[in-house]
């Protein structure tokens, strides 16, 4: 085992809120003084899943599911203690020592710290130059003429490169940065002649690009100039840090505004999310390039429950608009589409309506997905030419029928009727033929229809013995001294096998440490299950005024249940005995039993 120092577990704990990062994973709302979502844990409809601020712990009615914010992590992403906390360190900013944190690949989490730290470094050079330098000030100029603010330009921590072939370059060397690393990294290029390295970005005003923990991880520079000669945008290659189909741009920044709202706004390009927040919009990410990953979506579905998508108005952007609707669509995302007017872009909208109009009428009205598909075919039709009426027709219906409700699919034919004129008879019956098409071709792909099948939920019925489990483990899990009592005089009090683990495992745990911790000990459990029970144990109300007495009650109960069981098999044993003609054993057996009963009567 690898020991990490106790001083700064405790710092990670207390740098951790644990509704924050539940919310990452998590779409929560706050009723009262909890947060309620759906339990990541088990399959459900109905939120039994709570987040308690105040006590820092999660719990799940549905599934018995609970923690903290450490053993969150262990459970959710499968994660031995050391990864949930080295994990947890970064998230809040807070350095291990390498030699205990990333044990599988320890040079590996090295560079990247190393990467890391370069681009740190190099964003606040960048920074430097764009706000104090004479070089800076054509692209200050430029970007305050298309609306940017000095808050916002600090905020994304926007820079610029200088039209230098070295400067970069030297600044890592001297800073005496590995630049086989900083090749690896993407902020260097090799000469040619192979004798140095140069600047991978020149010239261009510098936005950078952060990981979910907001460390800057790559750079996208855009040039000055107009020329078509020159990409507009040069990214950063694809380095250990930076990977363009996991990276949502902003992400950061929006997780918290994304969970309190629900909603989560996705821009084809960055600029459109920073213009956003001049409309109030705090809720938006962009991919970098316009492909939208199943990644993508995973974070987004984790803290959102609703995404709006919104492209450009030109001929691509309706397309990738369409790729994105299906995409988040397929993924069980409920997804609307919000429009631009003519071909303006997100950005332009914003400059030339204002953001009020933006928030209003564009994110606050978007099209559902239906009647984004409809507005899709139609784009590119002239619905007074026959052909093209019917190609509309066909293409809705090629693309909606199967995906739709039949309310939505009553207003999709009543809407083709109001469009092209065509019948509501002739549309249902070609309607009709499509799903029978598609019913038929889907038997033959998947017998199941690929449903996930929901996960049945346990109906957690608790015996009295498992209550005075519980209870019982409640109080040793915050009693050293009971615990040793206890331990003395009852090898055998637990009934189930978890719980009479648990009491090993406790004992081991307070010899080490003397003292009550039920966090600390459930977090060295490795079994997630056992965690589960201790948990679950530890969240019981119990009433310190009257411990003793209801310690006594479980342990009585839990006495009485034993004997009682006892008794049982003995009565079986004798039954099996007499059908063997054992009559003398038969006969032991009953005076047992009877001396068994005489010893619950008198408890
Ligand atoms: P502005 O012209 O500065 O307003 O940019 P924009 O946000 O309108 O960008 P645009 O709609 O042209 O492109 C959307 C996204 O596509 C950008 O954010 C980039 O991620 C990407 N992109 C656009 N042009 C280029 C390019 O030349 N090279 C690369 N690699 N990506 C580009
Ligand atoms: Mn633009």
């Amino acid at each position: 085992m690898t020991k990490i120092p106790e001083e700064t577990i405790e710092e990670i704990r207390s740098k951790t809120d644990i509704v924050d990062l539940v919310g990452e994973y998590v779409q929560l709302t706050k009723r009262g003084r909890n947060w309620f979502g759906l339990c990541p844990f088990h399959g459900e409809n109905t939120p039994s899943f709570s987040v308690s601020e105040e006590k820092q712990i999660f719990h799940c009615f549905g599934c018995g599911a609970g923690g903290n914010a450490i053993t969150f992590i262990m459970d959710i992403e499968n994660s031995p203690f050391t990864e949930a906390i080295s994990k947890l360190a970064g998230r809040a900013g807070i350095e291990l020592d390498v030699s205990f944190s990333e044990t599988s690949s320890s040079g590996r989490s090295n560079e990247h710290q190393h990467m890391i730290e370069a681009h740190t470094l190099a964003a606040n050079f960048y920074s430097h130059l764009l706000l104090n330098t004479v070089e800076g000030e054509k692209a200050l100029q430029y970007l305050e003429q298309r609306g940017f603010s000095r808050e916002h330009i600090e905020k994304y921590g926007i820079g610029w490169s200088l039209d230098d072939r070295e400067v970069l370059t030297q600044l890592l060397e001297r800073k005496k940065f590995d630049m086989k690393e900083m090749e690896l990294a993407g902020l260097c290029i090799m000469k040619n002649d192979g004798t140095g390295y140069f600047d991978r970005f020149r010239g261009r005003i510098m936005f950078p690009l952060h990981d979910d923990n907001g460390n800057v991880v790559a750079f996208s520079g855009r040039t000055l100039s107009n020329s078509k000669e020159e990409a507009k945008y040069l990214n950063s290659p694809e380095t250990p840090i930076f990977e363009k189909s996991r990276l949502l741009y902003n992400f950061h920044n929006a997780r918290l505004n994304v969970r309190k709202t629900g909603k989560v706004i996705l821009f084809e390009g960055f600029m459109d999310t920073i213009a956003a927040e001049r409309a109030g919009i705090m809720n938006s990410v962009a991919v970098m390039g316009t492909s939208l990953s199943d990644t993508h979506l995973t974070k987004m579905k984790r803290i959102a429950n609703q995404l709006i998508i919104c492209c450009d108005g030109d001929k691509a952007g309706w397309d990738a608009a369409k790729r994105f609707a299906v995409l988040s669509k397929q993924k069980g995302m409920d997804a609307k589409i919000a429009l631009l007017p003519g071909k303006m872009d997100p950005d332009e909208y914003i400059t030339t309506f204002g953001g009020e109009s933006f928030a209003e009428k564009v994110i606050g009205n978007p099209h559902s997905y239906m009647s984004f598909i409809m507005a899709y075919y139609k784009r590119s039709k002239n619905l007074s030419h026959e052909n093209d009426v019917l190609q509309y027709i066909h293409e809705v219906m090629e693309e909606l029928a199967q995906k739709i409700s039949p309310v939505e699919r009553d207003l999709m034919i009543r809407q083709l009727t109001a469009e092209t004129g065509v019948s509501p008879n002739a549309l249902n019956e070609q309607l009709m033929k499509k799903v029978g098409k598609h019913a038929k071709q889907q038997k033959v792909m998947q017998p199941e229809g690929g449903q996930a099948i929901p996960m049945a939920v346990s109906t957690r019925k608790v015996s009295g013995i498992e209550r005075a489990e519980r209870l019982l483990l409640c109080h040793l899990l915050n009693d050293g001294n009971l615990f040793d009592r206890i331990r003395d005089d009852h090898e055998e009090l637990f009934f189930r096998e978890e719980y009479a683990a648990i009491f090993i495992r406790l004992a081991g745990f307070y010899e080490k440490h003397g003292m009550p911790d039920f966090h600390r000990f459930a977090e060295s459990l490795e079994d997630r299950e056992l965690r589960k029970v201790v948990m679950d144990a530890a969240m019981l109300e119990r009433d310190p005024d009257f411990a003793e007495q209801e310690i006594e009650d479980c342990i009585h109960h839990l006495k009485r249940q034993r004997i009682n069981r006892r008794i049982e098999e003995m009565m079986h044993e004798s039954k099996e005995a007499e059908k063997m003609n054992d009559h003398t054993r038969a006969l032991e057996l009953a005076r047992e039993i009877i001396q068994l009963r005489k010893s619950l009567s008198a408890m």
